[in-house]
């Protein structure tokens, strides 16, 4: 991690900005190259990234890694992982607006301090949080918008969640989300 980002998970780790802190085993504040060129935002952690303090380490990050690895030849140590809320909602809920809000400058710090040429937004809380609507992902999803100041590419697509629930189709589509994404890269 960069210095600048590891002050600033430093910071987070103590975090009592939302009540999320007062159930969380550790503030799980993200992981992967400081430097990425591709960044994903996921929602929030589970029970397997609480107890790890790391993004992504349950069954969706499974299916994220081999993602990365069938459509993109990554490691996820070649990108940077993040999510909206930093800190477990209790029973694996979804993280209510003033959590998400009092996570928020995290989150954005994050992208300053990473710089990504593309971001992945996976699923509906951080497709909206960073695209600033209330449209839903299956309409978002299937192409790639701009987003913040300064500008970067956003490709929305499903949360990997979905995809262990919703089956091929909804893998398809994320396999495809995760090139038109690389692409962007790619052209800088
Ligand atoms: N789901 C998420 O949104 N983020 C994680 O880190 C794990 C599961």
């Amino acid at each position: 991690m960069s210095t600048a980002l590891q002050a600033l998970a430093a910071e987070a780790s103590t975090c009592t900005g939302c009540r999320l802190a007062a159930g969380r085993t550790t503030v799980v504040f993200g992981s992967g190259s400081p430097t990425a060129d591709l960044m994903f935002v996921g929602e929030g952690p589970g029970a397997r990234e609480d107890e790890q303090g790391v993004p992504f380490v349950g069954r969706s990050g499974q299916l994220l890694d081999r993602l990365l690895a069938e459509e993109l030849d990554m490691d996820r140590s070649d990108c940077y992982i993040a999510n909206v809320v930093k800190c477990r909602p209790p029973g694996n809920r979804d993280p209510r607006p003033d959590e998400i809000a009092a996570c928020r400058p995290y989150l954005e710090r994050q992208l300053d301090l990473v710089d990504p040429t593309v971001v992945v937004t996976l699923g509906n809380f951080s497709s909206k949080l960073l695209l600033g609507t209330d449209v839903g992902i299956t309409k978002l999803r299937g192409q790639a918008y701009r987003f913040g100041d300064p500008e970067r590419h956003l490709v929305p697509t499903f949360h990997p969640a979905a995809a262990l629930r919703g089956g091929a189709d909804v893998l398809a589509r994320m396999r495809a989300d995760l090139v038109r994404a690389w692409m962007l890269v790619e052209a800088g």
